[in-house]
């Protein structure tokens, strides 16, 4: 049993001997898990190569973690509850011998198409419970899963399909998502299409829409698995075997497929599942995000699912078919413990208080929210009036390069403050560094936020490019993981995070790097350049805000460009990426050497007028005026 602290005292002595001896703390509690044969050593570790390898020569397999290890106890007990879109379809409910017996079919099913060890197999599904199937056989037989969440546009699709080299594509017809129906299978072909690589599709009726199937290629799930055997044996995989890529946007470039490999991970999201929630026998866990996000993959599939809890998913939005959803679910399952993020719970709470009306929430015992910093408002709101002020709020931060949270409080033990994530979780060490690199020690103090040591949940590469990742982590601040976020240690030793520090924008806790979206506008034909950055929203905590240099118009004029611009990000990213606000303007404020003064931009976004700082460096100070005037209007 992976080891559960239950005070404060537990956990400062806790802490103390993880950050002393890191790796007898972490062989101990890797001693919980079943391992075919044991580590040689716990750690190799250099953060200038950008190299650690966690229990070196340790084998296993991920999945028998989860069920060989669970079964003979909870057979019977519900792995998996899916509630789907729509409140009038039945919800679905797997045990733990059910999800096995769909795994073992399914694993049989990729081995039968040619998947082996090694391969990789991309995912672009709905939240349906074929989803977390697919992840789990991919796991049993050894294949490097990368999900990509159903929001993205066959562009951004393709381009990750190829990026893994994908060998097979599981899919769907389509998806439903509130009173929408999502053309899954229509996307996933043009994405086929455009890579070289994937050259099977396995295709599950969600929604029964008729859709065009390639012969020879493309195969329904249901057939397959009628004919699939029940049982297969788990391939044995060294504890740094990738486990999954997951794809992420960065401040440059395209996004990184971060690898996360198979025994630390096991170990550390599962360890930090049961700590953080504090889950019980028997409890009923909800986390709301999807698993195209790391959120899914750590804290919906593999946490969860280690621990042997009962995992709740769901298929659809939380304001459809009203803004009561998740609450109904919560009564309906009687969920305790529910994870969100704080987009939801301000776009829950800017809808009012009727919804909450004849909802019981008494369940509950602990709330947790994730993805992006919470204001004091929405944690109150939610403190008050879903936790009833009895629920502890575990503000968790991290990231898909950590693999797990990494500072939070754990339920109930950790004293909260609103907008804080509080203390470092066990093994954790936090540093806060000035732009010189200079460690900032002691409390009231601010600055960039790294990580000094390894801990086993984080990512050990970039999918294809080792040095991009030892450039983007490890070489702003040699010898230190860096984060990309500033964060403030307070008179108490709390940690609040304050946003990102580099050109990553979190827009409705989706990450986004300014570039990617800047490169899909300057797609457009009439488009010269432009320039992305993020502005305060009320609900989605950052929005999009593009500044448009047009020296061109088409017959639609400024509207029609606008429109046209949406799209072509829809298009190239997906929908969730279009800009709030969009200015067009005659040129951006520029220095000499053609940089563009980005915190200009920020502040005329964040509504200032004024106070820009100095700015004789640009080419053409009178721009900025301009911009100040145009940005009146948007
Ligand atoms: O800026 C931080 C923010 O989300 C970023 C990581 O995004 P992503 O890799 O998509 O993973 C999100 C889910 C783990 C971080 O660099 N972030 C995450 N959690 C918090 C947060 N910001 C403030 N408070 C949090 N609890």
């Amino acid at each position: 049993m992976v080891p559960k602290i239950s005070t404060l005292g537990g956990y400062i002595f806790e802490y103390q001997k993880s950050v002393t001896n890191p790796t007898g703390f972490w062989s101990n509690i890797a001693e919980s898990f079943y391992w075919r044969k044991k580590w040689d050593h716990v750690l190799d570790w250099d953060f200038r190569s950008g190299y650690t390898n966690w229990f070196h020569g340790a084998k296993l397999n991920l999945t028998e973690n989860i069920f060989e290890r669970h079964l003979f106890f909870r057979g019977n007990q519900p792995a998996i509850i899916w509630e789907p879109n729509d409140p009038s379809e039945t919800h679905r409910t797997l045990t733990y011998s059910e999800l096995f017996t769909e795994v073992q079919r399914f694993s049989n099913v990729l081995k039968g198409l040619g998947i082996k060890k090694g391969d990789r197999v991309a995912i672009y599904l709905p939240m349906v419970p074929e989803l977390v199937i697919a992840l789990l056989a991919c796991a049993r037989i050894g294949a490097v899963h990368s999900v990509i969440f159903a929001g993205f546009s066959a562009q951004s699709l393709g381009e990750r399909l190829q990026d893994a080299g994908a060998k097979l594509l599981i899919t769907s017809d389509g998806g439903f998502r509130g009173s929408k129906t999502i053309p899954i299978k229509q996307i996933a072909d043009d994405a086929m299409n455009m890579c070289k690589c994937v050259s099977t599709a396995i295709v599950l009726k969600r929604t029964g829409e008729s859709i065009p199937m390639v012969d020879g290629r493309d195969h329904w799930y249901h057939d397959l698995m009628k004919d699939a055997g029940d049982t297969c044996e788990a391939e044995e995989m060294d504890s740094e075997d990738p486990l999954f890529i997951l794809y992420t946007s960065g401040s440059t470039g395209k996004p990184k497929g971060l690898v996360h490999t198979t025994g630390g991970y096991m170990v550390y999201t599962a360890y930090t599942f049961k700590n953080v929630f504090q889950y019980g026998d028997g409890d009923v866990y909800f986390c709301s995000a999807d698993i195209g996000w790391i959120t899914g993959h750590s804290y919906l599939v593999y946490g969860p699912l280690l621990s042997g809890a009962t995992s709740l998913m769901f298929e659809g939005v939380p304001t459809w078919p009203d803004a009561g959803r998740f609450w109904d679910i919560i009564d309906k399952h009687k969920v305790n413990q529910f994870y969100t993020a704080p987009t939801a719970i301000r776009s829950l709470m800017a809808l009012g208080m009727d919804w909450l009306q004849n909802k019981s929430l008494a369940t509950l015992k602990v709330l947790g929210t994730v993805g992006e910093p919470i204001n004091e408002a929405a944690w109150h709101w939610y403190h008050d009036h879903i936790g009833k002020n009895r629920c502890p709020i575990v503000d968790t931060w991290w990231q898909t390069e950590t693999g797990g949270i990494m500072i939070s409080p754990m339920a109930g033990i950790t004293p909260t403050k609103p907008s804080y994530a509080t203390m470092p979780l066990m093994g954790i060490q936090p540093m806060i560094v000035d732009q010189n690199g200079k460690q900032l020690m002691g409390n009231s103090v601010e600055g960039n936020l790294c990580i000094g040591y390894p801990w086993p949940g984080m990512a050990r590469t970039i999918w294809g490019d080792h040095e991009r990742f030892v450039n983007t982590y490890f070489t702003t601040y040699p010898g230190l993981y860096f984060t990309g976020d500033g964060v403030k240690r307070d008179e108490d030793g709390y940690y609040r995070i304050l946003g990102r520090v580099d050109d990553v924008i979190n827009v409705s806790g989706h990450r986004l790097g300014t570039a990617e979206i800047e490169n899909a506008i300057n797609e457009h034909p009439l488009v010269d350049e432009s320039a992305v950055v993020g502005f305060s929203h009320p609900i989605k905590g950052q929005g999009i805000y593009a500044y448009v240099v047009c020296t061109h118009f088409s017959t639609g004029g400024e509207e029609g460009i606008r429109n046209s611009i949406m799209m072509a990000v829809s298009t190239m990213i997906g929908p969730f990426a279009k800009p709030d606000k969009i200015q067009i303007v005659t040129g951006l404020p520029k220095t000499r050497s053609g940089k563009i003064m980005r915190r200009i931009l920020l502040k005329i976004a964040e509504g200032k007028t004024s106070e820009f700082g100095d700015i004789t460096t640009l080419l053409d100070p009178e721009i900025v005026n301009d911009i100040v005037k145009g940005a009146k209007e948007v």
